[in-house]
């Protein structure tokens, strides 16, 4: 039986809300569903969780859910006539004092009045994720006069950014405040906060979910230039997290798309390293907003992002808003699999050659090491309450499934990110300890995961309901009595 280890992430919107379209993008394979913050109502999300969920457990699968706040992003005001068309060469301002909805075809209203500090003559501007791109050629007390250098057409509320990143707004708004709370609210698995600067942002983004009571790991979006100016910077970001996100939209204006492959390597390698998960994002399957059929350069891409070890790859306008969001799950899914078949994807060398820090850490390690040098080894069972163990297990590159056995709801769903890790319902505190390594390896029997005369590894530690306890691995032969 083949599973597919890389996991898809899927951004609900009008064309992915209806209970038919959800339940076919969830039988096509959906691991995480995401609420986008920065469109809807408080209400839709609170319809699409449940709807979610009881679609999910419907179909006995695990989808975790993941809310994205809105952050930071720095928009022009509006315009009197919604849209302008600027040609090379125009002049343009952008200024703190003009009228809000009255933006004109030489200037336009801007809500961010640190924009004048932050910017210098030379600087060039980004709108519309860089659609049109502008030089700053004159600076006044509340206005930046700027030449346009690509033009093209600009309408009300289009984002900013700088090239080469370094536009100060703080990471989170009154909105993101609020959306926190609605994430605690619905009991969110995951929760990804836009635009971090550094650690103490997403130090600020734990307490805020901590008062709301929310238990949510928190996904840093990794899409400012400061944040991968430095190894400093990019691992301090990481650690601050529970998981990130490569968000190539905004990170590829502001450090330009030459650069962006070679940062979501490294960004990739460096989570995985620090035993954080990883989601690889945007624009993967752009052309199936409008086509059935992915373009050969997007089919590279996701399979690209599979070679990098990314834990998922996710979909945005592409499911929210596309003509074919089902096809493009779908296709996500062939791709991923297609491309796990590569070989270099199922042996590790990582880590080779660094010292364990933690008892769990090291048995975790030693069971993937055993799983891809012992031939007959098909799966690897690992007790875990918080998802910790599967977790560091999974940043191991392997072709052995992981099944993380848990009691609890929210662990269910929130393994459903990590690469090669599956779900199964389990109480180890329900089963009789001598009973135990039987029963376990009687739910991956049900599921067909393996036969008698395979081998299966399980960790666990000596008391159940203790996250960082597990102290031991065994290895297990299906079919004979388990004791
Ligand atoms: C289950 C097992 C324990 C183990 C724990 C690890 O509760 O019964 O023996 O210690 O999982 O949980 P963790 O959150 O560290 O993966
Ligand atoms: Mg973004």
């Amino acid at each position: 039986m083949t599973f597919r280890r890389t996991k898809i992430v899927a951004t609900l919107g009008p064309a992915s809300s209806s209970p038919e379209r959800l339940e076919q993008l969830i039988l096509a394979g959906l691991d995480v569903a995401r609420l986008n913050f920065s469109h809807g109502t408080p209400d839709e999300h609170r319809a699409r969780a449940r709807l979610v969920r009881e679609l999910a457990a419907k179909h006995g699968r695990f989808v975790a859910l993941l809310g994205d706040l809105q952050g930071p992003k720095i928009r022009i005001a509006k315009f009197a006539d919604k849209r302008i068309e600027l040609a090379v060469g125009d002049r343009f301002r952008f200024s703190v004092t003009h009228p809000r909805d009255a933006g004109t075809q030489e200037v336009v209203g801007i809500d961010y009045p640190d924009l004048i500090k932050d910017c210098s003559v030379g600087d060039e501007l980004l709108l519309d994720d860089g659609r049109v791109v502008m030089r700053v050629e004159e600076k006044t007390a509340d206005e930046l006069h700027c030449v346009v250098l690509i033009g093209g057409p600009l309408s009300d509320h289009k984002g900013i950014n700088r090239r080469g990143g370094g536009l100060t707004a703080p990471a989170l708004t009154a909105k993101d405040k609020a959306d926190i709370k609605l994430a605690a609210e619905l009991e969110l698995d995951y929760l990804a906060v836009s635009f971090p600067r550094d650690a103490a942002d997403m130090q600020l983004a734990r307490r805020l979910r901590d008062e709301a009571g929310g238990t949510a790991w928190l996904v840093a979006k990794i899409e400012r230039a400061e944040a991968v100016a430095d190894d400093e910077a990019l691992d301090g970001l990481i650690r601050a997290s529970d998981a990130v996100m490569v968000a190539r939209g905004d990170l590829g204006v502001e450090i330009g798309d030459a650069e962006l492959v070679g940062i979501q390597k490294k960004i990739i390698q460096h989570a995985r390293r620090l035993n954080k998960a990883v989601i690889t994002a945007t624009q993967m399957m752009e052309s199936m907003i409008h086509s059935p059929m992915p373009t050969r350069a997007e089919v590279s891409d996701v399979a690209n992002a599979v070679l990098d070890s990314t834990d998922a790859v996710m979909l945005s306008a592409e499911s929210a808003a596309g003509e074919y969001p089902v096809e493009a799950v779908q296709a996500m899914a062939r791709i991923c699999l297609g491309a796990e078949r590569y070989p270099a994807n199922t042996r590790s060398k990582h880590r080779m050659g660094e010292q364990f820090k933690r008892c769990d850490e090291s048995i975790a390690l030693a069971a993937m090491y055993t799983a891809n040098h012992f031939p007959g080894v098909k799966a690897i069972i690992s007790l875990t309450e918080s998802g910790y163990t599967p977790l560091i297990m999974s940043r191991i590159r392997s072709s052995v499934p992981i099944f993380a056995y848990s009691p609890h709801r929210e662990t269910q769903a929130r393994v459903a990110l990590f690469r090669g890790v599956y779900t199964v319902p389990f109480d180890p505190a329900a089963v009789p300890p001598e009973k135990l390594n039987q029963a376990a390896v009687d739910e991956l029997l049900k599921l067909g995961a393996v036969e008698p005369g395979d081998w299966v590894i399980l960790t666990k530690g000596d008391s159940y309901n203790t996250t960082g306890g597990t102290n031991g691995m065994k290895i297990l032969h299906v079919g004979e009595p388990l004791v």
